[in-house]
C-alpha cells in the first residue's frame, strides 16, 4: 500500500483527497491519499518521511509552497523558477520537488478555448500561486502582464523576479482583455473586489483561481456586466492530474464525473 498526502493549512476544504481517492480507485491502485494540517514545524518531518519512504508523495498547498523548499534535496526547472513546490516524490534517493500548477494553469486555459496570445492581461493578488500563474502566461505569449496587490511590498518582490510585469496600485483601474482573481478574497461570500466592471469594457474575460465556492463575487459581477467567467476548477483538475501521472505512472481520466466531484 502507498501512502499519499496533502499538507496546508487550513486544510480541511481540499478537494485533493477526494479526487485522487477516485482516479486510485478507478485505475486499482494500492495507495491512501490523506490530508494533514501542518504546521512550519512539521515540514521537517514529512519530509524525511518521504525520504525514509514511509510517504510515496505529497502535495502541498497554501501556505507551504516556498516554505517547503529549504527541506527538499533538489528542485524541477519549474519549482525553482517559481520557488513554488506543489508536488513531493523520492527518485534516485533525492526527494525532489516540482510544481505542476504552470502547466496546470495552462491547461485550464487552453481548454477555455479562449485567445490568450497577445492579450493584455490584469493579475489581482501576489500570494503563493502567482509566480506560477505568471510563468504560465509568459510560455502562453500574452502582451503585457500588470499586476496589483493590497500589499505593495509582495507586488514588488515579484517584479524583482519578474521584471517585465507592470506594477499597479491595489484598486486602481487599468485596461485588460483578461483579469485573473489570484486572491484569497472570495472565500468567504462576503468579499468583494473593487474592479469597476462598467467601465472595463466590452466582452473581457474574469477568471478566479478559486473553484470553491463554484462562482465568488468577482465572477458574479462580471456574468452580470455580460463578461465571460471562469473559475479555478480545470486549473485544479490538471495540476491533480499532472501529480498524480508523475506518481502512479498512470494517466487517469478527466471525464463529466471527476468535473461534477469538484463542483460540489
Ligand atoms: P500567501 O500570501 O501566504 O501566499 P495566498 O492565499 O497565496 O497566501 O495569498 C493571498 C492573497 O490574497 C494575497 O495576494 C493577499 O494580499 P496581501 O498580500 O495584501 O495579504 C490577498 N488577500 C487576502 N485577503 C485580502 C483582502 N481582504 N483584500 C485584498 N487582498 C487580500
Amino acid at each position: 500500500m502507498k501512502n499519499f498526502l496533502v499538507i496546508g493549512n487550513p486544510i480541511e476544504h481540499s478537494f485533493s483527497p477526494k479526487l485522487h481517492n477516485h482516479w486510485i480507485k478507478k485505475n486499482n491502485i494500492k495507495a491512501t491519499y490523506k490530508k494533514l494540517e501542518a504546521n512550519l514545524d512539521d515540514l521537517k518531518n514529512i519530509i524525511d518521511d518521504v525520504r525514509e519512504e514511509r510517504l510515496d508523495g505529497v502535495n502541498v498547498t497554501v501556505p507551504f509552497k516556498n516554505e517547503i523548499i529549504k527541506h527538499l534535496d533538489e528542485l524541477s526547472e519549474e519549482s525553482r523558477k517559481s520557488l513554488s513546490v506543489n508536488t513531493i516524490y523520492k527518485v534516485n534517493n533525492k526527494v525532489v520537488g516540482h510544481n505542476t500548477d504552470i502547466t496546470g494553469f495552462e491547461l485550464a486555459i487552453r481548454y477555455t478555448k479562449y485567445d490568450i496570445q497577445n492579450r493584455e492581461i490584469l493579475i489581482l493578488g501576489a500570494g503563493g500561486v502567482v509566480s506560477s500563474i505568471i510563468i504560465a502566461l509568459q510560455n502562453l505569449k500574452v502582451s503585457k502582464i500588470r499586476l496589483m496587490n493590497r500589499t505593495a511590498e509582495k507586488a514588488k518582490k515579484l517584479k524583482e523576479r519578474f521584471s517585465e510585469i507592470e506594477i499597479l496600485n491595489w484598486g486602481e483601474s487599468c485596461k485588460f482583455d483578461m483579469a485573473i482573481n489570484a486572491t484569497s478574497l472570495g472565500l468567504n461570500k462576503v468579499d468583494n473586489i473593487n474592479l469597476n466592471y462598467e467601465e472595463t469594457g466590452e466582452e473581457k474575460f474574469f477568471y478566479d483561481v478559486i473553484y470553491n465556492p463554484i462562482e465568488t463575487e468577482f465572477l458574479k459581477k462580471a456574468k452580470k456586466n455580460f463578461h465571460r467567467t471562469e473559475n479555478g476548477k480545470m486549473m485544479f483538475i490538471y495540476q491533480a492530474h499532472l501529480s498524480f501521472t508523475l506518481w502512479h505512472k498512470v494517466m487517469p481520466e478527466i471525464n463529466d464525473e471527476v468535473i461534477n466531484l469538484i463542483s460540489k
